[in-house]
């Protein structure tokens, strides 16, 4: 059994993998950690708590950091909609966040039962390092660490060529987040946009999930219309990216990967545009600890089928 505490800005992608941790036989998911990324931590508490009642279980929410450890960079409205989840109305009825901070929920969770949860963070790391720096030693309690975030080649998603979103949004957390893995000597599940783009949904499966017109089917359809439209425009095909979905999908079913590598990975804080890349020791080449388990590839039936085990 996979108990997850699930660091997030929801983001439609996110909203997606919680789905599908949610319906999954072997995992519960523990709590959710909201962060400021994809849209402001005021959306991405009450797009959580909105997911929550979607799944329709008891999941606590709690507020994190709203904005990067140093410098504010810019969110990524204009792909997940305004309010972060399409701009079609999905607000929480009932659910109220909890009055603990993220970073504290995360940490006391973490001593509470050392070693039991795997913690899945599918946004801007800021919340998972400020919880470094409270306690340091966070890497050693716990069973795993998913991150969806980087561009191990460099190809990245952002206005800076080389960097993806979530690392780009707080660079500075990353880097404490990475090299606090490589001095602890364990490895993070690394799922990168690269591998994201590798394991892209067609458009016959989307139609598909729209068509099993059950109501997180029909949530899944409603919050994503604006991603796919702008899917369409950017890259001129109807399909999507499941970037958070990957990486869940690693967390849950960690046999789906069928090609990884261990290597180093840093990421950089300075440079016009190599400010929040992931720059991966390919060559093993700078004698530091490897600090990631970079997955390449995942059985992609597989991992569409754990997409539509959340949408029925
Ligand atoms: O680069 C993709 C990542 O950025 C995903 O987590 C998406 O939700 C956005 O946060
Ligand atoms: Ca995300």
């Amino acid at each position: 059994m996979e108990k997850l505490i699930i660091d997030t800005d929801p983001g439609v992608d996110d909203a997606e993998a919680i789905l599908m941790a949610a319906a999954h036989p072997n995992a519960t998911v523990a709590a959710l950690l909201a962060v400021g990324g994809n849209v402001g931590l005021e959306h991405t508490v009450r797009n959580s708590l909105a997911i929550v009642e979607v799944i329709e279980q008891d999941v606590p929410v709690y507020a994190g950091c709203d904005k990067p450890l140093v410098i504010f960079q810019e969110d990524a409205a204009f792909v997940h909609g305004q309010d972060g989840l399409g701009d079609v109305g999905y607000v929480p009825q009932t659910r109220q966040a909890e009055a603990e901070h993220a970073a504290l929920a995360l940490l006391r969770m973490a001593n509470e039962a050392p070693g039991e949860y795997t913690l899945v963070a599918i946004g801007p790391l800021t919340n998972v390092a400020v919880a470094l720096k409270l306690d340091p030693t966070l890497p050693e309690k716990l069973k795993r660490f998913v991150v969806m975030g980087g561009a191990v080649t460099s190809q990245g998603n952002t206005s800076n060529v080389s960097a993806e979103f979530n690392i780009y949004h707080d660079p500075e957390a990353a880097h404490v987040v990475f090299e606090a893995w490589e001095n602890y000597g364990g490895l993070i599940e690394l799922i990168d946009w690269e591998a994201t783009m590798r394991h892209g949904i067609p458009e016959e499966v989307i139609q598909r999930w729209h068509a099993l017109d059950t109501p997180r089917s029909r949530f899944y359809k409603d919050i994503s219309a604006k991603t796919m439209e702008f899917i369409r425009k950017f890259m001129g095909r109807t399909m999507m990216f499941g970037a958070d979905p990957l990486a869940m999908a690693v967390a849950l079913e960690p046999d789906i990967v069928t090609k990884a590598e261990v290597r180093h990975v840093s990421v950089e804080l300075t440079g016009m545009y190599t400010r929040g890349q992931t720059t991966t020791d390919w060559g093993q080449r700078n004698g530091r600890t490897p600090n990631c388990n970079i997955i390449l590839e995942v059985d992609s039936d597989r991992f569409f089928a754990l997409m539509e085990q959340g949408l029925k």
